[in-house]
């Protein structure tokens, strides 16, 4: 009999591709589950309790996966917001999944400090430095407290296409390239970020899994900021450098910024049996699907684009 797993969160960048591969995930219905409330969707807001409990009261679930975050700057800004949506909203449902429900939850590269001057492997401590990695930290604990079935994957930065066109690094990138303004890029900000298609497989392939513990869902590529700028202008065929390059010490950002989150993803693609896609070959093949796209869209890139 197929079961429910739920995908609460779903209204996000990572939700909104889960649900593409639906087809993927077999043996089971996946249920999406929004926080903004529309007609005929099932909604739940993680910080009620109640709201959980009647979530799954009405739909029995075998599997809950937790995709739910609030920007890292609206985290700075709200800390009490952040506190009862990355802290408290996962405690509330590490508590619900309790023994009778797995719990795939979704964590951050950013519960580290970026310190380290290695890579972070699956065991070592959180040493959060901003509002958003600490009350995700504090999220982990509690999902290794009150779950007793359960994964946490810790993701690097996601690369791919946002179906909102609103969150990404690289929307921010191509956003800025199509409206010719000149951005910064970090050279001394490494992170080993991964392919959406393949965090999506993880995590569909961890439903049915009975790993318990933790898991570094990175790619098998470290890059700085600027190296994934150039892919990207490699593949929209630029020939003129649409960036700036900066240290992060040049940045007035408000939210602390981590220098090196590079993990080590042995163990996630050992437990679900799965390679990780080229970084480099994606971004520039994503960003020549851009191009490409373009010529039949009203969306234009600058004239110095090499292709013709
Ligand atoms: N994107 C990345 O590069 C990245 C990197 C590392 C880790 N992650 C992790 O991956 C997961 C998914 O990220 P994402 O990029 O898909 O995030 P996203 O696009 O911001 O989506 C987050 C979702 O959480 C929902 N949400 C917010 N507050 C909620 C609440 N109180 N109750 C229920 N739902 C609530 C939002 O709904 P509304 O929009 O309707 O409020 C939204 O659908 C997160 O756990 C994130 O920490 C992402």
């Amino acid at each position: 009999m197929k079961r429910n797993v739920l995908l609460i969160g779903v209204g996000g960048f990572l939700g909104q591709h889960i649900l593409k591969n639906a087809g993927h995930c077999h043996e089971c219905i996946l249920v999406p589950v929004f926080h903004t409330p529309m007609s005929g969707a099932t909604t739940v807001d993680v910080s009620d309790n109640r709201s959980i409990e009647n979530l799954f009261a009405a739909t029995n679930p075998a599997c809950a996966i937790n995709l739910t975050c609030l920007p890292v700057a609206v985290c700075e800004q709200h800390p009490d917001t952040a506190y009862a949506v990355q802290a408290i909203g996962v405690k509330n449902l590490a508590q619900v999944c309790a023994s009778t429900c797995r719990l795939i939850h979704l964590s951050s590269d950013m519960v580290f400090s970026g310190r380290k001057g290695s890579y972070y492997l699956p065991n070592d401590v959180p040493d959060p430095i901003s509002v958003y990695g600490k009350t995700k930290a504090e999220g982990e604990g509690y999902v290794s407290q009150y779950a007793q079935n359960y994964a946490i994957i810790r993701s690097a930065l996601i690369l791919g296409r946002d179906p909102r066109g609103t969150r990404g690094f690289i929307e921010w990138m191509l956003g800025n390239v199509n409206k010719r303004v000149i951005f910064p890029l970090f050279s001394d900000q490494y992170r080993t970020p991964i392919v959406i298609d393949d965090l999506v497989s993880m995590i569909i392939s961890l439903i049915n899994d009975d790993f318990i513990g933790t898991l570094h869902a990175g790619g098998d590529q470290r890059i700085n900021r600027v190296g994934m700028g150039q892919w990207l202008c490699e593949g929209l065929g630029l020939t003129e450098i649409p960036y700036e390059e900066i240290m992060m010490s040049d940045s007035e950002s408000r939210s602390p910024m981590q220098k090196d989150l590079s993990m080590d993803n042995s163990l996630i693609k050992y437990v679900c049996n799965l390679t990780c896609t080229d970084t480099k070959k994606y971004i520039i093949a994503l960003g020549r699907r851009e191009y490409e796209e373009s010529r039949t869209s009203t969306k234009t890139w600058p004239n110095h684009c090499l292709h013709q």
